[in-house]
Protein backbone atom coordinates (compact mmCIF):
# COMPACT_ATOMS: atom_id res chain seq x y z
CA UNK A 1 0.00 0.00 0.00
CA UNK A 2 0.63 3.83 0.28
CA UNK A 3 2.20 3.86 3.44
CA UNK A 4 4.90 1.08 3.04
CA UNK A 5 5.89 2.36 -0.42
CA UNK A 6 6.64 5.78 0.98
CA UNK A 7 8.36 4.16 4.08
CA UNK A 8 10.59 1.98 1.23
CA UNK A 9 11.30 5.27 -0.69
CA UNK A 10 12.77 6.83 2.67
CA UNK A 11 14.27 4.21 3.67
CA UNK A 12 18.25 5.08 3.43
CA UNK A 13 20.09 2.45 1.41
CA UNK A 14 22.76 0.15 3.07
CA UNK A 15 25.94 1.57 2.47
CA UNK A 16 27.98 -0.98 0.49
CA UNK A 17 30.33 -3.02 2.64
CA UNK A 18 33.72 -2.11 0.73
CA UNK A 19 32.48 1.06 -0.23
CA UNK A 20 32.87 2.09 3.57
CA UNK A 21 36.48 1.16 4.30
CA UNK A 22 37.97 -0.92 1.04
CA UNK A 23 41.18 -1.69 3.04
CA UNK A 24 39.25 -3.59 5.91
CA UNK A 25 38.67 -6.81 5.46
CA UNK A 26 35.66 -8.48 6.43
CA UNK A 27 35.55 -10.87 9.38
CA UNK A 28 35.74 -14.28 9.15
CA UNK A 29 34.12 -15.06 13.22
CA UNK A 30 31.49 -13.54 15.18
CA UNK A 31 31.22 -14.97 18.99
CA UNK A 32 27.79 -14.53 20.00
CA UNK A 33 27.26 -14.54 23.80
CA UNK A 34 24.15 -15.40 23.63
CA UNK A 35 23.48 -14.83 27.61
CA UNK A 36 25.55 -15.03 30.25
CA UNK A 37 23.44 -16.97 32.88
CA UNK A 38 25.68 -20.61 33.18
CA UNK A 39 25.19 -23.31 35.51
CA UNK A 40 28.78 -23.56 36.40
CA UNK A 41 31.04 -20.64 38.36
CA UNK A 42 34.35 -20.88 37.24
CA UNK A 43 36.77 -18.91 38.45
CA UNK A 44 39.00 -18.32 35.17
CA UNK A 45 35.95 -17.20 33.03
CA UNK A 46 36.57 -14.74 30.65
CA UNK A 47 33.20 -12.69 30.98
CA UNK A 48 32.65 -9.38 32.56
CA UNK A 49 32.66 -9.05 36.47
CA UNK A 50 29.49 -7.43 36.09
CA UNK A 51 27.45 -10.31 34.23
CA UNK A 52 24.53 -9.33 31.98
CA UNK A 53 20.94 -10.24 33.64
CA UNK A 54 18.32 -11.98 31.50
CA UNK A 55 16.32 -9.09 31.15
CA UNK A 56 19.37 -7.35 29.75
CA UNK A 57 19.29 -9.76 26.61
CA UNK A 58 18.26 -9.45 23.27
CA UNK A 59 15.42 -11.50 21.74
CA UNK A 60 15.28 -14.13 18.93
CA UNK A 61 14.10 -11.69 16.42
CA UNK A 62 17.09 -9.44 16.62
CA UNK A 63 19.62 -12.60 17.29
CA UNK A 64 18.35 -13.50 13.89
CA UNK A 65 18.50 -9.85 12.03
CA UNK A 66 21.95 -9.89 13.47
CA UNK A 67 23.04 -13.35 11.82
CA UNK A 68 21.64 -12.22 8.52
CA UNK A 69 23.56 -9.43 8.74
CA UNK A 70 26.66 -11.09 9.40
CA UNK A 71 26.39 -13.95 6.90
CA UNK A 72 25.58 -10.82 4.39
CA UNK A 73 29.32 -8.83 6.22
CA UNK A 74 31.41 -12.17 5.12
CA UNK A 75 31.14 -14.05 8.33
CA UNK A 76 31.56 -17.83 7.94
CA UNK A 77 31.66 -19.44 11.54
CA UNK A 78 29.30 -18.59 14.19
CA UNK A 79 30.25 -19.40 18.03
CA UNK A 80 27.31 -19.23 20.28
CA UNK A 81 28.53 -18.75 23.46
CA UNK A 82 28.11 -17.25 26.79
CA UNK A 83 27.62 -17.53 29.64
CA UNK A 84 25.37 -20.99 28.67
CA UNK A 85 23.95 -20.92 25.17
CA UNK A 86 21.74 -23.90 26.27
CA UNK A 87 20.14 -21.53 28.99
CA UNK A 88 18.79 -20.08 26.20
CA UNK A 89 15.08 -21.29 25.17
CA UNK A 90 15.10 -20.47 21.19
CA UNK A 91 18.92 -21.95 20.80
CA UNK A 92 17.14 -24.17 18.07
CA UNK A 93 15.55 -21.04 16.13
CA UNK A 94 19.10 -19.17 16.45
CA UNK A 95 20.76 -22.53 15.35
CA UNK A 96 18.59 -23.19 12.13
CA UNK A 97 18.96 -19.46 11.10
CA UNK A 98 22.32 -19.74 11.34
CA UNK A 99 21.90 -23.16 8.74
CA UNK A 100 19.50 -20.90 6.89
CA UNK A 101 21.84 -18.25 5.67
CA UNK A 102 25.15 -20.16 5.29
CA UNK A 103 26.67 -20.41 8.63
CA UNK A 104 29.10 -22.62 10.51
CA UNK A 105 27.20 -22.98 13.53
CA UNK A 106 30.07 -24.36 16.80
CA UNK A 107 27.98 -24.83 20.27
CA UNK A 108 30.28 -23.66 22.94
CA UNK A 109 28.77 -25.55 25.67
CA UNK A 110 29.79 -26.27 29.66
CA UNK A 111 27.45 -29.94 29.01
CA UNK A 112 25.16 -29.60 31.79
CA UNK A 113 21.96 -29.97 31.57
CA UNK A 114 21.89 -30.64 27.66
CA UNK A 115 19.53 -33.87 26.88
CA UNK A 116 20.41 -36.25 24.28
CA UNK A 117 16.69 -35.10 23.07
CA UNK A 118 17.92 -31.18 23.00
CA UNK A 119 21.32 -32.33 21.54
CA UNK A 120 19.46 -34.11 18.49
CA UNK A 121 16.96 -31.52 18.12
CA UNK A 122 20.09 -28.66 17.43
CA UNK A 123 21.97 -31.00 15.21
CA UNK A 124 18.30 -31.89 12.84
CA UNK A 125 18.38 -27.95 12.57
CA UNK A 126 21.59 -27.87 11.26
CA UNK A 127 23.93 -27.33 14.31
CA UNK A 128 27.57 -28.01 12.67
CA UNK A 129 30.40 -28.96 15.76
CA UNK A 130 30.19 -28.69 19.75
CA UNK A 131 32.68 -27.65 21.94
CA UNK A 132 32.89 -29.04 25.13
CA UNK A 133 34.82 -27.72 28.21
CA UNK A 134 35.97 -29.66 31.12
CA UNK A 135 37.38 -28.06 33.94
CA UNK A 136 39.63 -31.17 34.67
CA UNK A 137 40.29 -34.94 33.82
CA UNK A 138 38.60 -36.39 36.95
CA UNK A 139 35.47 -35.86 38.76
CA UNK A 140 36.73 -34.26 42.24
CA UNK A 141 39.04 -31.73 39.96
CA UNK A 142 36.63 -30.49 37.31
CA UNK A 143 33.53 -30.06 39.98
CA UNK A 144 35.98 -28.26 42.44
CA UNK A 145 36.37 -25.73 39.45
CA UNK A 146 33.19 -26.02 38.10
CA UNK A 147 31.63 -25.07 41.29
CA UNK A 148 29.45 -28.00 40.85
CA UNK A 149 29.08 -31.41 41.87
CA UNK A 150 28.16 -33.66 39.28
CA UNK A 151 29.25 -31.74 36.30
CA UNK A 152 31.72 -33.96 35.29
CA UNK A 153 29.89 -37.12 34.67
CA UNK A 154 27.27 -34.80 32.79
CA UNK A 155 30.55 -33.63 30.59
CA UNK A 156 31.04 -37.44 29.83
CA UNK A 157 27.79 -38.25 29.01
CA UNK A 158 26.89 -35.27 26.39
CA UNK A 159 30.12 -36.52 24.51
CA UNK A 160 29.00 -39.60 24.33
CA UNK A 161 26.04 -38.32 22.42
CA UNK A 162 27.72 -35.52 20.42
CA UNK A 163 29.70 -38.39 18.76
CA UNK A 164 27.07 -41.01 18.35
CA UNK A 165 24.75 -38.13 16.46
CA UNK A 166 28.16 -38.10 14.21
CA UNK A 167 28.78 -34.29 15.34
CA UNK A 168 32.49 -32.96 15.03
CA UNK A 169 33.72 -32.72 18.45
CA UNK A 170 36.15 -30.32 20.53
CA UNK A 171 37.29 -30.46 24.04
CA UNK A 172 37.93 -27.27 25.67
CA UNK A 173 40.18 -27.23 28.90
CA UNK A 174 41.44 -23.90 30.19
CA UNK A 175 44.91 -24.52 32.39
CA UNK A 176 45.92 -22.68 35.65
CA UNK A 177 47.86 -24.02 38.63
CA UNK A 178 45.21 -26.52 40.23
CA UNK A 179 44.91 -28.67 36.35
CA UNK A 180 48.03 -27.97 34.51
CA UNK A 181 49.59 -31.06 36.41
CA UNK A 182 46.82 -33.09 35.04
CA UNK A 183 47.11 -32.61 31.08
CA UNK A 184 48.44 -36.02 30.43
CA UNK A 185 45.35 -37.26 31.68
CA UNK A 186 43.21 -34.08 29.89
CA UNK A 187 44.91 -35.78 26.62
CA UNK A 188 44.02 -39.16 27.52
CA UNK A 189 40.30 -37.91 28.15
CA UNK A 190 40.17 -36.21 24.85
CA UNK A 191 41.27 -39.64 23.13
CA UNK A 192 38.90 -41.45 25.61
CA UNK A 193 36.03 -39.05 24.29
CA UNK A 194 36.73 -39.44 20.78
CA UNK A 195 37.48 -35.66 20.40
CA UNK A 196 38.81 -34.62 17.15
CA UNK A 197 40.66 -31.32 18.45
CA UNK A 198 41.72 -30.92 21.84
CA UNK A 199 42.27 -26.99 22.70
CA UNK A 200 44.35 -26.51 25.73
CA UNK A 201 43.49 -22.87 26.92
CA UNK A 202 46.10 -21.15 29.37
CA UNK A 203 43.89 -18.77 31.56
CA UNK A 204 43.69 -15.24 29.73
CA UNK A 205 43.19 -12.86 32.93
CA UNK A 206 40.58 -11.10 31.70
CA UNK A 207 36.80 -10.33 33.51
CA UNK A 208 36.51 -13.13 36.33
CA UNK A 209 40.09 -14.78 35.59
CA UNK A 210 41.50 -10.69 36.29
CA UNK A 211 40.17 -11.10 39.87
CA UNK A 212 41.05 -14.78 40.47
CA UNK A 213 44.56 -14.51 39.28
CA UNK A 214 46.79 -14.87 41.85
CA UNK A 215 44.77 -18.26 42.58
CA UNK A 216 44.85 -19.38 39.24
CA UNK A 217 48.98 -18.43 38.39
CA UNK A 218 50.67 -21.51 37.47
CA UNK A 219 54.60 -22.18 38.50
CA UNK A 220 57.21 -21.48 35.66
CA UNK A 221 58.21 -25.05 36.38
CA UNK A 222 54.69 -26.33 35.72
CA UNK A 223 54.42 -24.27 32.15
CA UNK A 224 57.43 -25.45 31.45
CA UNK A 225 56.77 -29.32 31.78
CA UNK A 226 53.24 -29.11 30.51
CA UNK A 227 54.70 -27.54 27.03
CA UNK A 228 57.19 -31.02 26.96
CA UNK A 229 54.13 -32.49 27.70
CA UNK A 230 52.07 -30.82 24.76
CA UNK A 231 55.40 -31.49 22.47
CA UNK A 232 55.40 -35.06 22.82
CA UNK A 233 51.63 -35.43 22.67
CA UNK A 234 51.37 -34.01 19.35
CA UNK A 235 53.88 -36.39 17.96
CA UNK A 236 52.51 -39.15 19.46
CA UNK A 237 49.07 -38.62 18.40
CA UNK A 238 49.72 -37.06 14.94
CA UNK A 239 46.33 -37.89 13.03
CA UNK A 240 43.75 -39.04 15.53
CA UNK A 241 43.78 -35.92 17.60
CA UNK A 242 44.52 -32.31 16.92
CA UNK A 243 45.58 -30.16 19.82
CA UNK A 244 45.60 -26.57 20.06
CA UNK A 245 47.51 -24.22 22.49
CA UNK A 246 49.48 -21.28 23.21
CA UNK A 247 52.41 -20.33 25.83
CA UNK A 248 50.32 -18.61 28.90
CA UNK A 249 50.87 -14.86 28.09
CA UNK A 250 53.01 -14.05 31.60
CA UNK A 251 55.47 -16.69 31.04
CA UNK A 252 55.80 -15.70 26.89
CA UNK A 253 58.55 -14.15 24.72
CA UNK A 254 56.28 -12.89 22.35
CA UNK A 255 52.77 -11.77 22.76
CA UNK A 256 49.77 -13.68 20.93
CA UNK A 257 48.12 -11.69 17.87
CA UNK A 258 44.78 -11.00 20.18
CA UNK A 259 41.44 -12.02 18.11
CA UNK A 260 44.10 -12.24 14.83
CA UNK A 261 44.24 -8.43 14.86
CA UNK A 262 41.85 -5.94 16.20
CA UNK A 263 39.06 -5.42 14.41
CA UNK A 264 40.33 -7.89 11.75
CA UNK A 265 39.12 -11.12 11.50
CA UNK A 266 36.29 -11.55 14.25
CA UNK A 267 34.22 -9.60 16.55
CA UNK A 268 32.07 -10.65 19.84
CA UNK A 269 28.41 -9.28 20.32
CA UNK A 270 27.52 -9.60 23.54
CA UNK A 271 23.90 -10.58 25.31
CA UNK A 272 22.80 -7.14 25.23
CA UNK A 273 23.50 -6.94 21.85
CA UNK A 274 27.06 -4.11 21.91
CA UNK A 275 29.65 -4.92 19.34
CA UNK A 276 33.07 -5.40 21.03
CA UNK A 277 36.28 -5.91 18.79
CA UNK A 278 37.34 -8.60 21.62
CA UNK A 279 35.52 -10.23 24.94
CA UNK A 280 37.55 -8.02 27.37
CA UNK A 281 36.54 -4.61 25.09
CA UNK A 282 34.78 -2.99 27.66
CA UNK A 283 37.62 -2.97 30.33
CA UNK A 284 38.84 -0.37 27.94
CA UNK A 285 38.46 3.43 28.72
CA UNK A 286 37.20 5.62 26.10
CA UNK A 287 36.20 3.59 23.52
CA UNK A 288 32.45 3.64 22.37
CA UNK A 289 30.15 0.39 21.88
CA UNK A 290 27.52 0.53 19.19
CA UNK A 291 24.99 -1.90 19.35
CA UNK A 292 22.93 -3.72 17.17
CA UNK A 293 19.79 -2.45 18.71
CA UNK A 294 21.10 1.04 16.87
CA UNK A 295 23.21 0.51 14.03
CA UNK A 296 23.85 -2.67 11.01
CA UNK A 297 26.77 -5.05 12.02
CA UNK A 298 28.31 -4.33 8.34
CA UNK A 299 28.54 -0.14 9.73
CA UNK A 300 29.68 -0.87 13.18
CA UNK A 301 32.70 -3.09 12.03
CA UNK A 302 33.76 -0.78 8.95
CA UNK A 303 33.05 2.64 11.14
CA UNK A 304 32.32 1.99 14.65
CA UNK A 305 34.82 4.05 16.59
CA UNK A 306 35.50 1.17 18.99
CA UNK A 307 36.66 -1.03 15.47
CA UNK A 308 38.50 1.83 14.40
CA UNK A 309 40.02 2.73 17.63
CA UNK A 310 43.02 -0.17 17.49
CA UNK A 311 42.67 -1.55 13.90
CA UNK A 312 45.87 -1.70 12.13
CA UNK A 313 49.33 -0.28 12.73
CA UNK A 314 48.56 3.64 12.98
CA UNK A 315 47.81 4.01 16.47
CA UNK A 316 51.35 1.68 17.58
CA UNK A 317 53.56 3.65 19.30
CA UNK A 318 57.50 2.14 19.35
CA UNK A 319 58.67 -0.46 19.74
CA UNK A 320 55.27 -1.58 17.76
CA UNK A 321 55.74 1.25 14.86
CA UNK A 322 58.83 -0.30 13.80
CA UNK A 323 59.10 -3.69 14.54
CA UNK A 324 59.10 -6.19 11.74
CA UNK A 325 56.43 -8.53 13.66
CA UNK A 326 53.91 -5.64 13.60
CA UNK A 327 51.20 -7.02 11.11
CA UNK A 328 51.90 -10.62 12.75
CA UNK A 329 50.73 -9.79 16.18
CA UNK A 330 49.21 -6.42 15.98
CA UNK A 331 51.43 -5.65 18.79
CA UNK A 332 49.61 -8.11 20.78
CA UNK A 333 46.16 -7.31 23.29
CA UNK A 334 45.25 -4.01 23.98
CA UNK A 335 43.24 -5.06 27.21
CA UNK A 336 46.59 -6.91 28.91
CA UNK A 337 48.35 -3.79 27.74
CA UNK A 338 46.09 -1.85 29.58
CA UNK A 339 45.18 -4.43 32.46
CA UNK A 340 49.47 -4.35 33.02
CA UNK A 341 50.55 -1.14 32.09
CA UNK A 342 47.62 0.78 32.30
CA UNK A 343 47.29 2.56 28.97
CA UNK A 344 45.68 0.09 26.17
CA UNK A 345 47.92 1.42 23.47
CA UNK A 346 50.91 0.53 25.12
CA UNK A 347 53.27 -2.33 23.47
CA UNK A 348 51.26 -6.16 24.81
CA UNK A 349 53.58 -6.65 27.82
CA UNK A 350 53.62 -10.17 26.85
CA UNK A 351 56.45 -8.74 24.44
CA UNK A 352 60.16 -9.05 25.50
CA UNK A 353 60.51 -5.53 23.99
CA UNK A 354 58.31 -4.31 25.99
CA UNK A 355 59.98 -2.17 28.81
CA UNK A 356 57.28 -3.87 31.06
CA UNK A 357 58.09 -7.59 30.36
CA UNK A 358 60.98 -8.19 33.01
CA UNK A 359 57.58 -7.28 35.37
CA UNK A 360 55.19 -9.65 34.32
CA UNK A 361 57.19 -12.47 34.81
CA UNK A 362 58.30 -11.46 38.52
CA UNK A 363 54.46 -10.88 39.08
CA UNK A 364 53.34 -14.11 37.50
CA UNK A 365 56.43 -15.76 39.73
CA UNK A 366 54.64 -13.98 42.84
CA UNK A 367 51.05 -14.73 42.23
CA UNK A 368 52.28 -18.25 41.39
CA UNK A 369 53.35 -18.92 44.91
CA UNK A 370 50.02 -17.06 46.32
CA UNK A 371 47.72 -19.45 48.59
CA UNK A 372 44.12 -17.71 47.29
CA UNK A 373 40.96 -19.20 47.44
CA UNK A 374 38.81 -18.54 44.28
CA UNK A 375 36.24 -15.75 43.77
CA UNK A 376 33.34 -18.29 42.15
CA UNK A 377 31.82 -16.85 38.88
CA UNK A 378 28.35 -15.51 39.87
CA UNK A 379 25.81 -12.70 39.68
CA UNK A 380 26.90 -10.21 42.31
CA UNK A 381 24.23 -10.21 45.57
CA UNK A 382 23.27 -6.81 45.98
CA UNK A 383 21.45 -7.39 42.65
CA UNK A 384 20.29 -10.76 43.18
FE1 LIG B 1 54.83 -7.50 18.39
FE2 LIG B 1 55.12 -4.93 19.12
FE3 LIG B 1 56.56 -6.86 20.30
FE4 LIG B 1 57.07 -6.19 17.77
S1 LIG B 1 57.33 -4.90 19.56
S2 LIG B 1 56.96 -8.28 18.60
S3 LIG B 1 54.98 -5.73 17.02
S4 LIG B 1 54.31 -6.60 20.37
FE1 LIG C 1 40.96 -7.35 24.18
FE2 LIG C 1 43.05 -8.95 23.63
S1 LIG C 1 41.30 -9.36 24.91
S2 LIG C 1 42.54 -7.07 22.70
Amino acid sequence: DGDSRAAEISAPEAPAPEALAPEVPAPLGLLAELTHRCPLHCPYCSNPVELERRSGELDTATWTRVLSEAAALGVLQVHLSGGEPTARRDLEQIVAHCAEVGLYSNLITAGVNLTRARLEALADRGLDHVQLSVQGPDAAGNDRIAGLTGAFAQKLELAGHVRALGLPLTLNCVIHRHNIDGLEQVIELALALGAHRLEIAHAQYYGWALRNRSALMPQRAQVEAAMATLERARSAHQGRLVIDAVVPDYYARLPKPCMGGWGRRSLNVTPSGKVLPCHAAETLPGLVFDNVRDRPLAEIWYRGSAFEAYRGTAWMPEPCRTCERREIDWGGCRCQALALTGDAANTDPACHKSPHHARIHSLAETEADEDTDFAYRGYSKSKA
